[in-house]
C-alpha cells in the first residue's frame, strides 16, 4: 500500500498538473493532492478557491474515489509523516525545473529519510505551462481554456 502526496501551491491548478494526477494514480495506491497554505506568499487564489477548483476537477474527471485533495501548512516532511505518506510527486517540465526540485527533494531527503521523492517529467503538450503564465496570457486576453480545467477557467473568468 503506498500513499502518495502531491504538494503545490496550484495557484491555479492546469491541465499540467491535472496530467500528472492521472498518471499518478495509476501507480499509487492512495493518493492526494495537497495545497500549500502559504500565508506569506501572495496568492492570486485564496486556499479555499484552490481547494474548491481543485475539488470540482477531480469530480468533473470522475476520479473523486481516487483522489483525495487536502491542504497543509508547515513543512512538507511533517505533513507526509503525519498522513503516513512515503512519496511525494512532483512533476519536472525541463532542465530549469531540475536545480529547483533536486534541492528540495535534498533537503526533504536530509529532514526525513523515509519520504522519496518521485518524479514524473510532464507530458509533451504541457511542458511550457506554469500557473502565472496561464495568468498573465489570461490577463492580457489570450486564450487559456485549452491549458486549464474547466472549473479552473470559469474560477478565473470570475476572478481575473
Ligand atoms: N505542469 C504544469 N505546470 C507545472 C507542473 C506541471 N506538471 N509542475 C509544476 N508546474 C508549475 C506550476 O504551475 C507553478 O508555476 P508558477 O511558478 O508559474 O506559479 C510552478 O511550476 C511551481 O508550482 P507548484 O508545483 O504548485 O509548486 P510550488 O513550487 O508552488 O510548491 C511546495 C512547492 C508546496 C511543494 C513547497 O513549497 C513545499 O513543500 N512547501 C512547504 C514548506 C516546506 O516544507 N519547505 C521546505 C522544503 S525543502
Amino acid at each position: 500500500m503506498v500513499k502518495a502526496i502531491y504538494p503545490g501551491s496550484f495557484d491555479p491548478l492546469t491541465n499540467g498538473h491535472l496530467d500528472i494526477i492521472k498518471r499518478s494514480i495509476e501507480i499509487f495506491d492512495d493518493f492526494t493532492v495537497s495545497v500549500l497554505n502559504n500565508p506569506s506568499k501572495k496568492n492570486l487564489f485564496t486556499l479555499s478557491e484552490r481547494v474548491k477548483m481543485i475539488k470540482n476537477t477531480i469530480k468533473l474527471e470522475g476520479l473523486e474515489d481516487r483522489v483525495n485533495v487536502d491542504s497543509f501548512e508547515g513543512l512538507l516532511v511533517h505533513y507526509a509523516s503525519r498522513k503516513a505518506a512515503k512519496v511525494i510527486v512532483r512533476g519536472l517540465r525541463a532542465m530549469t525545473d531540475f536545480e529547483y526540485e533536486f534541492q528540495f527533494a535534498l533537503m526533504n531527503k536530509n529532514l526525513d529519510k523515509k519520504l522519496e521523492t518521485i518524479f514524473l517529467t510532464t507530458s509533451e503538450p504541457y511542458s511550457f505551462i506554469s500557473s502565472s503564465l496561464v495568468v498573465e496570457v489570461y490577463r492580457l486576453g489570450g486564450n487559456v481554456a485549452d491549458k486549464v480545467p474547466q472549473p479552473v477557467f470559469e474560477c478565473m473568468q470570475k476572478t481575473i
